[in-house]
């Protein structure tokens, strides 16, 4: 409706503005952090950045956000580029976007709108696609002086004013209505999630959830993690917000029994108005998990800065107590002896004031998956012992409740004809069976 969704593969100029004071070097890191940022942003929209133009100003223009200087700096890279989409960096006023599509000539997306079409097309459950809508819908009832400027152009400009008038009035309606049935679909849809929770409750199975800031590589661990064998799985792409839903799985984490891992969407910093609160909504289970995974890209150049805001969000949801492990991933990407130095445990903030343990692994590699599922079965609370367990042939029961607990190892038949299962279960499973004379003398 309001969003003329541009195509893959279209052509941009981003433009990246540093605002307010501060000193020069400061300035200078943002803006590259914020370039990073939003490049990785056009292109996990399959969209070509072919140039940037960037500056620093006090605040924004009111009229164009830049001043004339650097419109005609944009002017320029637009046409070497040979592109006729411009993505700031910033939010503009609608008529800010206005001016600088009449006087470039090309169409101008906002950070917001790049996010929202980004989360528009990764969707993939019905909540998740329900509150995107929604965020749409809301994005467009506060442009709607935007649309009506489209509108405008579109039917010949000044003179046919009164249609566009009329046409907004029309989309003003249109647009409440959609937004309350949207509203109640998403009632009940989340009543359904809530029974499949309350479910899972019920049966005792731990939740584990990954978070961590966008392209972390959570969606690739959730993938090692689940299914060694690396068939199928969760999406995993170089590009941000992959996993845009809470993706869960049952899994057998070795060392910690049966658990219900789920993957999140990514976080991000400066989410556009209105979006955060759907955005948290997706993560309204994290609040509720057994344990964090905060899984952290140890190779970025702002990693702690990006740990600090994922923290902050944490703490916003009211997941700030959920026992929490620090995966630091990409370990593989560090130099060796960096490696060792940032992720030495007594290195962590905190370490000997009961800060979340560190492990790093590599997600790709393989590196230190063993050790994070031993850090998950210690957390918890899972003493994995390991037993042999001798049943009669008839003993089937035993049997199928070691399996669904996913303790068992192997499996073999004795001379004597009973099962020699070799498991590993918690203390209190242990002590069942041993109370049951079950256990073969170590
Ligand atoms: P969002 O869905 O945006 O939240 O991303 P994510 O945190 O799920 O990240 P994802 O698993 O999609 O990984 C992002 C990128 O990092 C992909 O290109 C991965 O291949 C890469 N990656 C993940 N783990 C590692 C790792 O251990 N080492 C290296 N070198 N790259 C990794």
């Amino acid at each position: 409706m309001f969003f003329e969704r541009p195509e893959a593969g279209r052509r941009a100029v981003l433009l990246n503005v540093s605002l307010g004071a501060g000193p020069a070097g400061n300035r200078a890191a943002m803006l590259t952090a914020a370039r990073g940022e939003l490049t990785q942003l056009v292109q996990s929209a399959a969209m070509q950045p072919v140039g940037c133009v960037e500056g620093a100003r006090e605040k924004p223009h009111p009229r164009w956000f830049v001043g004339e200087g650097k419109l005609d700096e944009i002017a320029a890279a637009l046409s070497a580029g040979d592109a006729d989409l411009l993505i700031a960096n910033h939010d503009l006023t609608p008529a800010q976007e206005r001016n600088l599509e009449q006087r470039l000539e090309c169409r101008v997306m906002t950070r917001a709108e790049l996010i929202l079409h980004i989360f528009a097309d990764r969707a993939r459950t019905r909540e998740g696609q329900l509150q995107i809508e929604l965020a749409q819908l809301n994005h467009a009832r506060t442009r709607m002086a935007r649309g009506w400027a489209h509108l405008d152009r579109q039917r010949g400009g000044v003179g046919l004013r009164g249609a566009g008038e009329k046409q907004i009035e029309l989309d003003a309606r249109m647009l409440r209505s959609r937004i309350r049935v949207v509203r109640e679909r998403l009632e009940r849809v989340h009543g359904q999630r809530q029974g499949s929770r309350r479910h899972r409750r019920r049966t005792g199975v731990p939740t584990v959830a990954l978070v961590g800031y966008t392209n972390a590589g959570k969606s690739t661990l959730f993938n090692a993690l689940t299914q060694p064998a690396g068939a199928g799985g969760a999406y995993v792409a170089d590009q941000l917000f992959a996993t845009l839903d809470p993706l869960m799985r049952r899994v057998q984490v070795e060392g910690a029994g049966e658990v219900v891992l789920a993957d999140t969407v990514g976080f991000i910093r400066d989410l556009p108005p209105g979006f955060a609160e759907a955005f948290k909504a997706t993560l309204e289970q994290v609040a509720e998990a057994d344990l964090l995974l905060h899984v952290i890209d140890a190779a970025a150049e702002d990693a702690a800065a990006l740990r600090g805001h994922v923290l902050g969000v944490l703490t916003e949801i009211g997941a700030a107590d959920v026992p929490t492990i620090e995966v630091w991933n990409k370990v593989d990407l560090l130099p060796g002896d960096v490696a060792d130095e940032a992720l030495a445990p007594e290195s962590a903030p905190g370490a000997d004031g009961g800060a979340p343990q560190r492990v790093p692994v590599s997600a790709t590699d393989g590196v230190g998956l063993d050790a994070l599922r031993g850090a998950v079965g210690a957390a918890l609370g899972v003493a994995s012992e390991p037993l042999t367990v001798l049943l009669e042939p008839g003993a089937g029961k035993v049997r199928a409740r070691l399996y669904a607990l996913g303790a068992v190892r192997s499996e073999a038949v004795g001379q004597d004809g009973r099962l020699a299962l070799a498991v590993r279960v918690d203390a209190a499973e242990a002590r069942r069976l041993r109370s049951a004379g079950l256990v073969a003398a170590s």
